[in-house]
């Protein structure tokens, strides 16, 4: 039987999320919107571009989650965007109605899928997630590690003039401005990047992968990034569809792994047929978990905000 994605949002990201999706034939894609005729007008035209892309899979919209009933992996895009001057933080009451409209619906009629966030602010729209669907913590997880980290590897590659495939780098941390690319651990095939690129350098990459979101905001003026935030998502998907077991920066749901409990916070995770199937606990410098706390008390200031709006 073929795999099924929904994918919730049916804007710039969600869209996107559909093309990907398509083009790695991951399975038959629902798309779902409030908005009436759209995600059926853009799934009827993404299907249309199978026969020239040579995909085959079915690619339908909804206005309502029966539709989407047996989903495997559902994405949630579904939200508003950035304006130049927001940070994701200013979205933070606004989206979380939305994320919890469309998660109670997810949890009614896709009770065993796995559910990858992408609405911001991340990290606690995928905790709304998680307390919404009641689902285990190994099936709701928040994309942008995945992106941070793509981000940071696209400036790397830029800087030093050399393929991206050789640069591997880690964000960890919430996706916000105070995420933490961590240089140590970042390499050009395998070569440290402390040995390639001089400190100052390194601290502006660093600052722009931070405000990569932003520069992009600025530039659009009227929202957010949406190819790389897609394909991000979809690498997730991939990795948990096709049950790859690939190590991927991910928001997940924290127990006392880095001394953090009780909050969504970027860590690599291995993703696979079960969702997040392991959290690497890596060993990090006083300054490096000093730079993780200081982002998690960032998430968890959001997510204090959220809980009283839920009691
Ligand atoms: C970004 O960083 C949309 O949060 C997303 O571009």
């Amino acid at each position: 039987m073929r795999n099924k994605i929904t994918v919730v949002g049916a804007g710039n990201v969600g869209a996107n999320c559909a093309v990907w999706a398509a083009k790695k034939e991951l399975g038959d894609i629902v798309l779902v919107d409030v908005a009436d005729g759209v995600p059926q007008g853009k799934g009827l035209d993404l299907m249309q571009a199978g026969p020239v892309e040579g995909y085959d899979v079915s690619i339908t919209g909804a206005n309502d989650y029966a539709p989407t009933a047996g989903s495997d992996v559902v994405i949630i895009t579904a939200g508003f965007p950035r304006k130049p001057g927001m940070s994701r933080d200013d979205l933070l009451l606004a989206n979380y109605e939305v994320v919890k409209t469309a998660t109670e619906q997810v949890a009614a009629t896709s009770p065993n899928a796995v559910i990858i966030v992408v609405t911001n602010p991340l990290d606690a729209m995928a905790h709304v997630a998680m307390m919404v669907s009641k689902f285990p913590k190994n099936r709701v997880i928040g994309m942008a590690g995945v992106l941070d980290s793509a981000r940071f590897r696209t400036f790397i590659a830029m800087e030093l003039g050399v393929s991206v495939d050789n640069v591997t780098a880690v964000v960890l941390g919430g996706h916000g401005d105070t995420m933490v690319p961590v240089v140590r651990l970042s390499s050009v095939a395998g070569i440290p990047l402390t040995e390639l690129i001089p400190e100052d350098r390194l601290n502006a990459i660093v600052d722009r992968t931070r405000n990569g979101g932003a520069e992009i905001v600025k530039f659009l003026k009227t929202g957010s990034a949406y190819y790389a935030p897609a394909a991000s998502a979809v690498e997730m998907a991939e990795s948990i569809l096709r049950d790859k077991k690939k190590v991927l920066p991910c928001a997940a749901y924290l127990e006392g792994e880095y001394g953090i409990s009780g909050l969504f916070v970027g860590v690599p995770c291995k993703l696979g047929a079960n969702g997040i199937e392991k959290i690497y606990e890596i060993k990090l410098t006083d300054e490096e978990t000093a730079a993780l706390h200081k982002s998690s008390g960032a998430v968890k200031e959001l997510m204090d905000v959220i809980k009283t709006k839920m009691m």
